[in-house]
This record gives C-alpha cells, structure tokens and sequence, in this order.
C-alpha cells in the first residue's frame, strides 16, 4: 500500500476480502454482441452463447432470431432482418442494433446480447419521378448548365448508398455535371438548340451506387426546346392559287383559304392577314378576308352572267417581320341554268293461303323427371371422439319416372372429405374416423342423388352435421414458461402480466381458471383479466425473482383437466438506495501524509455500496470543497474509483489539516441518490495516528447534484459474424460463480444482523449482503 496506509487496517482487509465475494449477475458493461449482414437466409447460425453459459438457454426476444433450447445457437428465422426496415431511423452514420435477452442456466440467470445488422447492396437508388422535365430556351448559350433538382436517393449506407450520375442518348447535345459537393447534378448544354429543328431531347439520367455489386435505376430526362421568336411567316408551297367559282354563288360562300405558317410557337408564331393595298375596286367589292383564319369569302351574292378573272393579293405578317405575300386568282363562270329530275317506282307482290292438314303424334316414356330429394337438406348432432364407421343417417330420393329413368343412385360431392361415406344404393352416409369438434365443428356436405336414364337427371341436398363437444382439451399455456418484468416498490395489486392461455373445448368444458399454487410468492391470479397481479410490496434488493407456478383447471365434466405452468418474475431496479460510504468510517476519521509523498501516489481511498443494480449502482465521486478553502488543494478524487491521489509535490505551506468534503452518488435514473463523507488528511513528518475531535461541519449548499453526470462508456469490441463471443470480465462471472456459495454462506450467517434495509446503520457495520456490482475498481 506504499504511503497510503488505509483508515482502518481490520476495516479495510475485511473489505478487500468482501470485494473478492460479489457475485456478478449482471454484466452491465462489456456486451456480447454478434455482426451479421443483413437479409440472411432463414435458419443461418448467427452465434452461440453455449461457449459461456450453461443450458438451458431461453430467448426472451423472439424478434427475428430462435435460440436452440439445449445447445445456445441462435439461428435467424423466417423473419428476415432488413436493415432498412429495422432501423429506419438510424442515421447512416450509426449502427442497427437489435438487443436480446435470454434466461440461461439452471439458475436462469438474465444475460442480455447485441445483433449488429450490416448494411448490404439491397436497396437499388430511386429517382421520385420517373421522368424529369426541362424546359431550355433555344436561343441558351453553349456551356450553360442546369440544375436537376431530382436527385435519386438509395436507403443502403456508405458505398452501398453512393451514388453515380451518368447521361445516356444525349447524342452529344447534353453532358452531366456533378457540382463540387457531390450531391448537386448539373445538365451542361454542349451544342446550339433550335427548336425549330428538335423540340423535344429524350434521355436517361441513371443513377448507379457503388456497392460491390452496383444497382442502378434510370429516369426519363425530358428536355423541351422553348421558343423565341426568330422566324417570320411565310406561304406554303401551293400557292399562289387560283380557284374556280359559278357566276351564281351566294353571299358567304367560302372562296379558299390562304395559308401561312410561322415556325414560332404561341405569341411569336401570331399571323395576321390583310389584302394588300394594291388590288383592284372590284376584287375588294367582292371578296372579303378574315384576318385571323384566311377563309376568303364573296362579299354579296354573284349574279353573273360572264366569264370574269379576279386577282387578289394576300400579305400575312407577323410581329417585327416583313409581310409575306400571296396571290389568289379567282375565275367566275357565267351562270347556267339546269334542272334536275328524279323517278320513283312502286314495287307489287303476291299472297300465298296454305293448304289444312291432320298431324298424329306418337307420345313415347321419356326421362323428364329428376330424382326429388323430400326435405330441402338434412341436420344432425354427433359426439366428437365418435367410434370409426359410425353410421350418421340414411337420404332418400324419390323418381317419378320408371324403369331405368327412375333407379336412383347417391353420391358425395367429389371434394367431400374422405372419411364420409354414401352406399350409392341405400343413401346410408357414415363417417370411417372420429371427429373432432376442434378441428372442425360444422361439416357440410352435399349428396347428388341421379336416375339411370339416358341422359341421367341429378338433384342434390345438403346435410348439416354438428359436432357436440367432449372435455377432450386440457387448457394450454401459450409458453411452459411465463417470464415477467416488474419494477420494485409498486403498489399491491399492480399488474405483472397476462398469463395466456386457452382451452379449444366449449362452453363449460373450456372455461378456464387459474391459480398460483404451492408457493409463498405474494402474486395472485385475476381471473377476470387472466392477469398476475402482486399482493404486496416487492424489493428488489431483499428477493430479486420469484418464481413460482400456475396452476389452470377448465370447469368440464365428468372430469375438469388441468395444466400447470412455471412463471419467473424478475423484480427490477429502481435507484431506492443512495450509496453507503464504508471508509472512511466517520466523519472524524483521518490519515497522516508524509510531505515527502510522491507527486501521483495513492494517499487515501474512499469505499462505498450502493445496492441497486446496474446505472443505479454505479457510484461517482467528486470533491465538494476543501479546507483549508484560500488555496487550491494538492489531493484529487478519482471520480469511479475514489482514490485520493496527491497531485503535485507537497510544499512547506502544504502542512497541517487538509479537510476534502466529497460527494459520493450513484448514476440512478430518474434521480441520483447520494450521500456526502468529510475525508481528512494531516500533512506531518511524524506518522503518528491523527485524530480529530469532531467532524468539519459543511457550510455551504445542501442541493449537491447538478445534472447526472454522462453514463459510462463501456469499450465495445466488435467481433465479426458467426464468431466467438467478447465479454469484459468473462474471469469475474467464471469466480464469482466459484465464490458464490461462500457469499451465501456469508449472506445466511449474517441475515440477522441486517434489519431494516432503510433503517440506519452504524457507520461502522458493513452490509454483508453485496448484491450486483460493488463499483470500487476492485
Ligand atoms: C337398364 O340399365 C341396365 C344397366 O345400365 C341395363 O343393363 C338394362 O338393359 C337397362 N334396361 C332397359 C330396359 O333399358
Ligand atoms: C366443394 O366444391 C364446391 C364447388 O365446386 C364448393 O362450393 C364447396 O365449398 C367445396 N367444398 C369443400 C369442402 O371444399
Ligand atoms: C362437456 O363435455 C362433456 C363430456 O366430456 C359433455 O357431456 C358435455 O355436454 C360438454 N359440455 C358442453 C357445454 O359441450
Ligand atoms: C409445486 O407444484 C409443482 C406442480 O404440482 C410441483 O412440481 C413442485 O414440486 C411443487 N413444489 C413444492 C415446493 O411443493
Ligand atoms: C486506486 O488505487 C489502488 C491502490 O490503492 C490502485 O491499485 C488502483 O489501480 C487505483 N485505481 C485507479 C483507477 O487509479
Ligand atoms: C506534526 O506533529 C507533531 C507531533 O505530533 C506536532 O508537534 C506538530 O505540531 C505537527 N506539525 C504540524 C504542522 O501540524
Ligand atoms: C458526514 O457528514 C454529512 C453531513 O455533513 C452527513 O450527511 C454524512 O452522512 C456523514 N458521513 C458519514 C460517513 O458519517
């Protein structure tokens, strides 16, 4: 122990043996954990715990895995573990962690284990839309980028989820530009547009990760060519036209249509039509023009009787462009006179009166009558569990006809079940096996009952047969063995589960009910809910499971039957105990440092228990204050494991009482629990046992705990799929399960001095009882 001398020798080697018997049940830092990839095929070994833990081996958490009863193998099921589905929320930096727990050994311990699900190439990237559109004006200069906002996501991770851009049938026009983030997709024009020539440019933007085995998927990159107006109107190739009209046609009468085109679209393609100043009085009297569609129109009705010929000349112009222009030349034909003559023709026909004739009918036995059933379907009860071959009841159809047309034969349904039976002759319908109202409890079964005729008529009928119930079923558990969470300190009557079980039989034979029998556990049964309840407070620190069994009896008779099954309640922590100091013993207790200590020695260790379990007893030390308070103190606390080291070389003023005011207190949820011990050294040459009077009193606030403190990091060491297994203090479980029995010895001889657990305690009196994890480092 070098310069630290402890407070107490007798304390302290007592404590350093106590320290060797803790019995750790639960590892609550150091983790087993299994890798494996996602999507693994139903039935694939994943891991084993059997390396490290007796059997059997129950898994709690049936999520995606099974656990071989006897050997510990965890094969996956038929569930299949997809990344993506069970961690949709992961960010793609963290990892999928699924978490199990599993009751192993005889003792059936609670061990819990890790599954890391790794991320494969599963999940192809995705455009939103499937077709991405553009609209580019024609006149963009070459080099002119675009930006796709459609960028195409992939829920795989890392290269799994990175993705590649590249452009397909872009014939050159178009290239890809990825922006210097990576992530922004840029469409780069590479040769002049022209609308007028390719409005529309069709092609694939694909997207490929970069898994090992890449999966792409592609959009339609739809890029239309918009317009400006940089063309002018201009007439098609037919005209100039010349049409021919009769010196007769009336007012309106269309004339043609000129027709000009602008390659523009919308408002730059816009074309007006006028007659050019230049045309004659005459053609302007008669023809009229509509400026928008071209129709040209006489103007009045024509009454001509000579040949005439009228030139029109036709401008169409369009916005900032010179007029294009047309003629139109219409010739008029002198008005002739013709009539037109039609014929209509009657068609006559003859009548025929017939002949009247006596007709003998010879009327012949034919098959018109089916065979006729005289109920419209039959019902019957039956016992289940019935004697093979049983006869079930006789069908009878009866046939008006005679002879052949009248013998009548029975059938089932070709899909009847094969146990049921019909004589074809007699109708007797019997059943060759026994039936069982719970497999099914209504059968329906159709009987065809056909003559001999030529064609045989048929008729049918339904026979109900219902199955009446025997106590055949005992009641069933869903599991032989109920595994139930309850936290300590709940109140009487909290529910702990539902026991869930069934009995197939009816009524009376499947009425169920249940009772905690030969056990002392203070759990009843709530009949009504089929719920566990407790019957008193529970401590997790005085009985940490209770096991006890169940006991169901459905209400059948002549006989009731039964089942019974084992249930084991786990009481679970809550921080209800603060941490007890154990040294230094007192207040007043004090330990003499030579000044010429080194700089980093362990002058002084402060031991204290906390008896819950896990977070909740992880015990944390820290320094308070310290006295003398005007300068800074040379002796520091280690936060986990409480020794007090001198941090820097004792000087001459460093002499004399040293008082370190330390908070001691666990990292319970939802609040710390803590206690507070004055540790006090005396800086003296003189080794002499130093005693102090009476305790330093503490002057300052009673509130000490700020916000809980960040939980420990525990190391955790990834072992790949399949593997063995990492566990910190694997040695610790292997001793400890060795020690156990001396603790229990202890534990038993020591019971009666531990009163009540809350009561007070001489300051000096060490519980013998450790339960969980004593968090001094050894
Ligand atoms: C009636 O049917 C049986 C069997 O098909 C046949 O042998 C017999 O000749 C038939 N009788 C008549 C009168 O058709
Ligand atoms: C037998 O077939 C008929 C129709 O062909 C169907 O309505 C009936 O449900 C079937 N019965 C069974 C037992 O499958
Ligand atoms: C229960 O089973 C017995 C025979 O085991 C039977 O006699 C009785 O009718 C059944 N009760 C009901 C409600 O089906
Ligand atoms: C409690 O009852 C079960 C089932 O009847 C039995 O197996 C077990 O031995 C009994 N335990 C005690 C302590 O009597
Ligand atoms: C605490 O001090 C003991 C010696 O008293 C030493 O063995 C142990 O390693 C120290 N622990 C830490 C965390 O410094
Ligand atoms: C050191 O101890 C001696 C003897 O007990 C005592 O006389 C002396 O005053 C102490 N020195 C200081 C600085 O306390
Ligand atoms: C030391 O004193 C504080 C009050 O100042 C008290 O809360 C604490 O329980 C005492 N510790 C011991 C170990 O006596």
């Amino acid at each position: 122990m070098g310069h630290g001398t402890p407070f107490n020798m007798n304390l302290a080697g007592l404590v350093q043996s106590l320290l060797l018997l803790v019995h750790i049940k639960q590892l609550t830092c150091g983790s087993i954990q299994f890798v494996v990839p996602e999507e693994l095929e139903p039935g694939t070994l994943v891991g084993t715990l059997g390396k490290l833990f007796q059997p059997p081996y129950k898994l709690l958490t049936q999520e995606y895995m099974w656990m071989d009863t006897n050997t510990g193998n965890i094969y996956t099921t038929e569930q299949k573990m997809d990344r993506e589905f069970v961690c949709p929320e992961e960010t793609k930096a963290e990892e999928c962690i699924i978490p199990h727990s599993v009751v192993v050994g005889p003792s059936g311990d609670l061990i819990q284990f890790h599954v890391i699900i790794e991320d494969i190439n599963d999940n192809a990237p995705q455009f939103e839309n499937s077709e991405i559109h553009l609209r580019v004006s024609e006149d963009t200069a070459v080099g002119t980028s675009f930006l796709l906002d459609d960028q195409a996501q992939d829920r795989d991770i890392q290269q799994n989820g990175k993705l590649q851009y590249h452009l397909q049938g872009s014939e050159g026009t178009f290239t890809l530009n990825i922006g210097q983030d990576g992530f922004s997709i840029m469409l780069v024009v590479q040769t002049a547009l022209d609308r007028e020539t390719q409005e529309l440019y069709k092609m694939q933007l694909v997207v490929t990760d970069c898994g090992a085995h890449p999966l792409s998927a592609s959009a339609a990159l739809i890029v239309t060519v918009t317009d400006v107006d940089d063309n002018c109107p201009s007439f098609s190739s037919d005209s100039p036209q010349t049409v021919t009209i009769q010196g007769d046609s009336p007012q309106n009468m269309v004339v043609t249509q000129v027709t000009a085109t602008d390659p523009d679209t919308g408002p730059n393609a816009a074309i007006i039509y006028s007659l050019s100043p230049k045309v004659s009085e005459r053609a302007k009297k008669l023809f009229s023009l509509d400026r928008r569609t071209g129709y040209i129109r006489l103007a009045q009705d024509l009454h001509s009787d000579k040949s005439e010929e009228v030139v029109l000349k036709v401008l169409a112009s369009g916005p900032h462009c010179p007029p294009a222009n047309t003629q139109v030349t219409v010739s008029v034909l002198p008005k002739a006179n013709q009539e037109l003559m039609i014929k209509v023709r009657s068609v006559e026909g003859s009548v025929i009166i017939p002949s009247r004739q006596v007709i003998k009918v010879l009327v012949a036995d034919v098959n018109d009558n089916a065979p006729l059933f005289p109920v419209s379907h039959y019902q019957l009860s039956v016992e289940e569990n019935n004697q093979p071959g049983m006869p079930l009841l006789q069908v009878s159809a009866s046939d008006a006809d005679s002879g052949n047309n009248s013998r009548v034969t029975y059938r089932l349904e070709k899909n009847t079940s094969a146990i049921f039976h019909i004589d074809s002759v007699t109708g007797q319908l019997s059943v060759s096996a026994p039936l069982d109202r719970e497999q099914q409890d209504v059968h329906k079964l159709t009987v065809f009952a056909g003559d001999s005729g030529s064609p045989p008529l048929e008729s049918q009928v339904t026979v109900i047969i219902r199955i009446l119930d025997q106590n055949d079923n005992a009641p069933v558990f869903l599991t032989s063995h109920f595994i139930f969470f309850i936290p300590e300190n709940v109140s009487p009557l909290s529910l702990v589960g539902s026991i869930e079980v069934k009995d197939p039989d009816e009524g009376e034979n499947g009425s169920i009910e249940l009772h905690v029998v030969n056990s002392t556990a203070p759990f009843v049964v709530d009949n009504a809910r089929g719920t566990l309840r407790t019957t008193s407070n529970l401590d997790r620190e005085t009985e940490d499971r209770h096991e006890l069994h169940v006991l169901a009896t459905d209400n059948g008779h002549p006989v009731a039957l039964t089942s019974i099954v084992r249930v084991t309640v786990f009481v679970e922590d809550m921080n209800d105990n603060q941490p007890k100091v154990i040294l230094p013993s007192s207040n007043s207790s004090c330990q003499t440092v030579s000044p010429g200590t080194l700089a980093g020695t362990v002058v002084a260790k402060i031991y204290a228990i906390d008896e819950d379990s896990g977070l909740n007893s992880e015990i944390m030390f820290s320094i308070v204050a310290s006295e003398p308070a005007q300068k800074s103190s040379p002796f520091q606390v280690d936060l986990r494991s409480g020794n007090i080291t001198l941090s820097q070389q004792l000087l001459p003023i460093d002499m004399g009482m040293h008082n370190l005011f330390v908070i001691v207190r666990d990292n319970g949820k939802p609040t710390p629990l803590y206690t507070t011990v004055w540790v006090n050294l005396l800086v003296n040459e003189s080794l002499e046992n130093c005693y102090l009077d009476r305790a330093p009193a503490w002057t300052g606030t009673s509130d000490l705990v700020q916000s809980p403190s960040k939980a420990p990091i525990c190391k955790v060491e990834i072992i790949k799929y399949a593997q063995a297994i990492f566990i910190t203090g694997l040695c610790m479980l292997l001793a400890s399960a060795s020690l156990l029995l001396v603790s229990t010895y202890l534990f038993l001889k020591n019971r009666s001095l531990r009163n009540n657990k809350n009561g007070h305690r001489g300051e000096n009196m060490i519980p013998l009882r450790l339960k969980e994890k004593y968090l001094s480092e050894e």
